[in-house]
Order: C-alpha cells, then structure tokens, then sequence
C-alpha cells in the first residue's frame, strides 16, 4: 500500500499549487482557434465493467472486458470530466498528445483501475487511440491550469480514485454483484449520499447501471453533481436510470457477451 500513500500526499501538492482563481484565467485554445474558458467543477466518472462489458462485440488484446481471467467486481475508472456549472464541458482544449511514456511509472495501478473496456477510442485528432489517450485529449486537457499537465491528470484521478471507494460504499450497503437481484436506484444514491454527503449522479444502459460520477470542486473537494440536462440534451443527472436497478457481475467463466450493439452513445463518454 506504500505507492498509495505515496500518491495520497501528491495530490495535495498537485491540488494546493495549481489553484488560482479566474485572475488568473488561463483560457485553452482548442483546434479551430475556439475560446475555452476554465472548467467549474470535476466529475470524476466511474464505470461498472458488469455493465459496459456486456456491450462488448469485439475482443482484442488490449480490452480488459475480454480477459476473462480477470473478473471485475469493483468500478473502475473511466475519466476525471472538466464540466461547467450550465450543464456543458469543454473538449478537446489542447494539441497536447497523449505520451505513455509520462505515465509510465503509473502504470500498475492504471491497468488495474483504469482499465480500457474497448478495442480502441477516438482521439481529438481524428485518429484512434488507447482509452488514456482519448481521456486525456478530450477531457484531461481542459483540466488546465488545476491540473497542468498528463502525469498530474493521471495521478490526480487514481488519487480521488482511491480515496472516494464507491464499490466499497455500495458493498457495505449491501449492493453486491448480482445478475439476478435489482436495487433500488433512490438506495444507491442514499449509500453514496450518507458516505460522501454529496449527490452523485448515475447513468444506465438497459435497466443496469453503467456510471457513477462523483462532483468535486476545484480543489478536489466533494460537492453535489448538477441535475441540469445538458446544452444538447443528451444526458440527465439520472440518464435513463429506472427505480429498480441490476448491478451486473461478469461470470469468470465466460459467456458474459451478449453481442449486443456496442455503437451505442453513452452520455458524455
Ligand atoms: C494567482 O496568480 C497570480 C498571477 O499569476 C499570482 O500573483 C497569485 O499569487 C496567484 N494566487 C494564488 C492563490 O496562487
Ligand atoms: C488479464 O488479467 C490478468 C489477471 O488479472 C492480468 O494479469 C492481465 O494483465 C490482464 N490482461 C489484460 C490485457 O488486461
Ligand atoms: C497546451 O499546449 C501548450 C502549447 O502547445 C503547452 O505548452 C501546454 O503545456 C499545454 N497544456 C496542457 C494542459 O497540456
Ligand atoms: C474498494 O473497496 C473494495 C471493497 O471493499 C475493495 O475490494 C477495493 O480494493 C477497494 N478499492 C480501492 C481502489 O481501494
Ligand atoms: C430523474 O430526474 C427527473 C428530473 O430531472 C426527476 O423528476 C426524477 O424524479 C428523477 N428520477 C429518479 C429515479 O431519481
């Protein structure tokens, strides 16, 4: 556990140095030459494998959905969101590529709690890419000037990762992998509100959750996520959520794909 409490103290130093309110706002130019003002608030965007998996219609080495070995009983991470208080968030802010080698030393714990759900992910220049270079392109780097560069972007979502244990927060409630048990959606939020004293948000995908996002601050502290809709209309605080919901586990033994079509646009992916 030392890498962790490693990473713990970072955070602080990452949060405490980069803080500056708009005296100082850095605006982001984006590709075509676009204003980006600074982000409001994070969201810290967690992903139920159970669920995403379930979608999974091609396999491939680098697909974490397809390694049956490896179960998944836990949330993993699928990005820290830069958002804006109207509902909307700014993409794409920066030509800044993705490098692994600047995560390299960050590896372990991102293949274990970032793990990629799918063959490739779009990148913001057109190509295709690993699910941390769409992360970071579209999402990370509008992070700036909280978070200023990749590695902090990385290290600073495994660290609010880690403190903020939602499989934990859940488990402890009661809600436990199941493919035959439905939760009420209304307990979920409650087990989540009592730990964290904040509101989540929560997504679905065909009666089973698929997403819980976590609010924070600009400094990283929790705050409730908004319950607007979005400028375009796509996603809800409660996006297609009903009141009963499957929280489902992937059978180690495979048989877990139901080829379903995985083209499907969830919210704000
Ligand atoms: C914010 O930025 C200004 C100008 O760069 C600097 O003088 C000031 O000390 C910064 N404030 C904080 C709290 O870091
Ligand atoms: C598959 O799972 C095993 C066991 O958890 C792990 O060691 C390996 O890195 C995983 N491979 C991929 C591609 O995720
Ligand atoms: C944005 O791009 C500029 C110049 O291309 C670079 O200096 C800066 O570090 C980038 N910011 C981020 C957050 O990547
Ligand atoms: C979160 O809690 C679960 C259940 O207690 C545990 O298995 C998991 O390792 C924890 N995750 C992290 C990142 O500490
Ligand atoms: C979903 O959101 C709508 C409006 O945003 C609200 O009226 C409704 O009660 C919510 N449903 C649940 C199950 O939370």
């Amino acid at each position: 556990m030392i890498p962790f409490i490693f990473l713990l103290q970072f955070t602080v130093s990452v949060a405490s140095t980069s803080l500056n309110d708009s005296s100082d706002a850095i605006i982001s130019q984006i590709k075509d030459g676009r204003e980006q003002r600074e982000l409001d608030y994070f969201k810290l965007t967690l992903q139920w494998p159970g669920t995403v998996c379930k979608g999974t219609d091609s396999c491939c080495s680098s697909n974490a959905c397809c390694n049956r070995s490896g179960g998944f009983a836990d949330f993993t991470i699928h990005g820290l969101w830069p958002d804006y208080n109207d509902g909307t968030w700014p993409s794409c802010c920066n030509g800044t590529s993705f490098d692994e080698k600047e995560i390299h030393t960050l590896l372990d714990p991102l293949k274990k709690y970032w793990p990629s759900l799918s063959c490739s992910s779009s990148t913001c220049h057109g190509g295709k890419g690993s699910f941390w270079a769409h992360e970071w392109e579209k999402h990370g780097t509008c992070s700036y000037p909280v978070i200023r560069d990749e590695y902090s972007y990385f290290l600073t979502t495994l660290n609010v990762f880690f403190k903020y244990n939602v499989t934990k927060v859940l488990n402890d409630a009661g809600y436990l992998p199941s493919n035959t048990e439905k939760y009420p959606l209304g307990g979920i939020v409650s087990a989540v509100e009592n730990a964290f004293h904040v509101t989540p948000s929560l997504a679905c995908s065909e009666g089973a959750l698929q997403e819980l996002r976590l609010c924070f601050y600009k400094d990283l502290k929790p705050r409730d996520c908004v319950q607007t809709d979005s400028q375009n209309g796509i996603i809800s605080s409660n996006f297609s959520c009903p009141q009963y919901v499957s929280l489902p586990a992937i059978d180690p033994s495979g048989n877990i794909f139901k080829f379903v079509d995985s083209s499907r646009q969830y919210p704000s992916a």
